[in-house]
């Protein structure tokens, strides 16, 4: 993957960086946005500084990944983000705090229950149209070709029950053994059979703030080893909000004509997830809290960090689509590289 366009004058400066760490030693002040959360400049600039721990870039500096300089500018961006996801959840925060041990498993589920936001999935199974539901694989495109990768960062941080049961269900993410059932790869068949760019991270320069937040803040949460109980929280939100949204998924895509090839990935996850639910819940989180109750509150912390990030990526795409527009044009069929500009 190359280095994507940069959207602003912070990611133009860390695309910079990226080339050439020595550019951002010598650079003054970070132009730093009033709202971390909905800057796109923002979340593009760390997006690109966490990818340097993932695939990192073909015209990026090999050492870009441990430059001091950009660490320390990925920990002033990162302390805003973690200010703005902290703002955002709050609220929703003290029910899992205020409860026994033993109760916050059944605590979360209901949480995931009524967790307030409008339904992308039940849209999508009733009411999207192709160029919509294709929209919505464009969007997702940037977390799941990399699916299940920045949970992994949590594995050497744990140890015991929680580490087994998170090498159990990183295994079953990553195709248990079988190549072709990796879930990054089974997103990626989806996109090209829905006439998308299945390439790594080829989206990132054109999604919105929102959709780039999702998968930041699982690296951020990931890539610090003290925030391993909060990276297990939001897994644990994540696979119990996947199975039933993965079924209306896949109902509104054979709705629209776009097929079994593109349905599979969400057919995978409405087994898998049912299943992953309860070992991401139960069996990691039980056991990180009950060795260290003190982690309970940044179990909580991650796992409604997962829930209100996907709500505030939901609801302005929903509200485009409901006045006939898109946040990113979808690609043509055939013209890959002509394939998405931002609405106007
Ligand atoms: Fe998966
Ligand atoms: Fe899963």
């Amino acid at each position: 993957m190359l280095l994507p366009r940069p959207r602003g004058e912070l990611s133009d400066l860390v695309v910079s960086g990226i080339r050439d760490p020595q550019s951002v030693a010598e650079c003054g002040a970070l132009p730093l946005p009033a709202d971390a959360l909905n800057d796109v400049d923002l979340q593009l600039s760390l997006w690109l500084l966490y990818e340097l721990h993932y695939r990192s870039f073909d015209d990026a500096d090999p050492a870009a990944d441990w430059s001091p300089a950009l660490l320390s500018v990925r920990r002033v961006l990162e302390e805003a983000f973690n200010d703005g996801v902290e703002d955002v959840s709050a609220k929703h925060v003290a029910p899992l705090i205020d409860v026994e041990p033993d109760d916050f498993p059944d605590r979360l589920f209901e949480l995931v229950e009524t967790f307030p936001g409008p339904s992308l999935a039940e849209y999508v199974q009733r009411r999207a149209d192709r160029d919509q539901v294709r929209e919505m694989l464009l969007h997702r495109s940037v977390y799941h070709l990399k699916e299940a990768d920045p949970h992994s960062f949590a594995i050497p941080r744990l140890t015991g029950a929680a580490k087994a049961g998170l090498v159990e269900l990183q295994y079953d993410e990553y195709g248990d053994g079988v190549a072709d059932r990796v879930h990054q790869d089974l997103f990626a068949r989806a996109l090209r059979a829905a006439g998308l760019d299945a390439e790594y991270g080829s989206y990132a320069d054109v999604v919105p703030a929102e959709v780039l937040a999702i998968s930041n803040v699982m690296s951020l949460y990931g890539l610090h080893r003290a925030r391993r109980a909060a990276a297990m929280g939001h897994l644990a939100a994540f696979e119990a909000s996947s199975s039933v949204p993965c079924r209306r998924y896949a109902a509104g895509i054979r709705r629209v004509g776009l097929g079994d090839e593109v349905a599979q990935y969400f057919d995978e996850h409405v087994e898998a997830d049912a299943v992953h639910e309860q070992l991401a819940v139960r069996r990691i989180c039980g056991a990180l809290i009950a060795e260290d109750p003190r982690l309970q509150r940044d179990v909580a912390v991650g796992a409604v960090a997962c829930l209100a990030l996907d709500a505030r990526a939901a609801a302005p795409l929903l509200e485009a689509w409901k006045h006939d527009r898109h946040l990113v044009l979808p690609p043509t069929e055939t013209a890959h590289l002509d394939r998405a500009v931002p609405a106007s």
